[in-house]
């Protein structure tokens, strides 16, 4: 895949603000392992959240006479200080795309960027934030060509592109842009999905699953012990691996027909087999490593057994870290609320939980 580089033999002298929100997703197939450049073992299938997103804002300005041929130094403020850990990592990743995105050579940047969830909250905000940035950096783009008198990208091919950039900075920010629920990765049964970039998957969700509920019960705040980075690595030389990947794809695959279908026993059954299946992968990891905590598996026998007594259609899933996702249908959301409160809070540090639900993606705010 390749997108044709807008690369103007010189830029006016411009300045301009673009600023763009976008949420953070939860996979129920789960993508663990890669291969080339950020490319995936196996598709991937996630819900979009609403609540839990990150608003960044970039300013740019042409800087006249550079000959350089890298990034020019940039600023970045996260939650309004200065951070130039975080800016050096993403003068990193700009020039891995410089050759995609020449202009960004002539031009000083200002990043602002922000969470709407507390920093450490035990969430992963590398898909958020990866595609929010993205998401800008396409923007100013498309501002560039329009001033250039050049045709922008169509909306669906907008998203494609930052889909794909998305990826290369942090893999499950590919889906992060498309609203309520998106696909990444090769997969027979998802028509246009690819390893590249993902792809919208909201025209086949019926009424039972749109607004679907995600509490984020947060077991842990502390930033994890092993990333998901070295995690991904850890999966090269695993045993199982080739199996795990066989058997993702053929998760998802039927995951694809239980969504279309509405079949709330079959989704409950995938959610949880890939949560379990991705954290024995850790422990069945050379070396291994564990991220479930006591109160991880509290939770979920707590759920099991509610399940089990009132037949609701809930189940937990879990990213690479402690904290459960609880999802169930927005129907049976006041039930759910009351078991929450009697039951599940007091398992969660500080009695911290994030309400969430599926959301509609990326927005544009500037
Ligand atoms: O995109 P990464 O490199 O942070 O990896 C994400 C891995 C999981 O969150 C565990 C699964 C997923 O598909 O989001």
């Amino acid at each position: 895949m390749t997108f044709s580089p807008f690369n103007p033999p010189d830029l006016p002298d411009i300045q301009g603000e673009v600023m763009w929100r976008s949420p953070s997703n939860i996979a129920i197939v789960k993508y663990w392992g890669k291969y080339g450049v950020q490319l995936p073992q196996n598709p991937s299938l996630s819900f979009t959240l609403s609540n839990s997103y990150t608003e960044t804002s970039i300013h740019y300005q042409t800087l006249k006479n550079t000959t350089s041929d890298a990034i020019p130094v940039l600023e970045f403020y996260f939650e309004g200080k200065e951070n130039p850990t975080f800016a050096t990592k993403i003068e990193k990743y700009l020039q891995r795309i410089l050759a995609d995105f020449p202009f960004l050579k002539n031009l000083r940047l200002r990043i602002n960027s922000s969470n709407s969830f507390p920093h450490s909250a035990g969430i992963a905000s590398s898909a958020s934030g990866m595609s929010a940035l993205v998401l800008g950096i396409c923007s100013i783009e498309q501002e560039l060509k329009q001033n250039a008198g050049q045709e922008k990208l169509k909306q669906a091919d907008f998203l494609r592109k930052a889909s794909y950039f998305s990826r290369l900075a942090s893999g499950s920010a590919s889906r992060s842009v498309y609203p309520e629920a998106a696909v990444w990765g090769t997969s027979e049964t998802v028509l246009g999905s690819s390893n590249d970039y993902a792809v919208p998957f909201s025209d086949c969700l019926p009424p039972i699953f749109k607004n679907f509920r995600d509490d984020i019960l947060i077991v842990s705040k502390s930033e994890k012990s092993v990333s998901s980075r070295a995690g991904h690595a850890l999966m090269n030389a695993n045993p199982y691996a080739e199996t795990r990947y066989a058997h993702a794809r053929k998760n998802l695959t039927n995951l694809v027909e239980i969504i279309r279908l509405g079949d709330l026993e079959g989704f409950i059954k995938i959610t949880e087999n890939e949560a379990l299946t991705l954290h024995a992968l850790m422990m069945m990891s050379d070396p291994s490593f564990i991220l479930l905590q006591p109160n991880t598996l509290a939770l979920i026998e707590k759920i099991r057994v509610f399940r089990a007594e009132t037949h609701l259609p809930i189940c937990f899933t879990i990213d690479a870290g402690p904290n459960i996702h609880l999802l169930y249908p927005a129907q049976v959301s006041e039930k759910v609320q009351d078991f929450i409160q009697s039951e599940l809070l007091s398992l969660c540090t500080n009695q911290y939980r994030i309400v969430d639900q599926m959301g509609q993606g990326a927005k544009q705010l500037i």
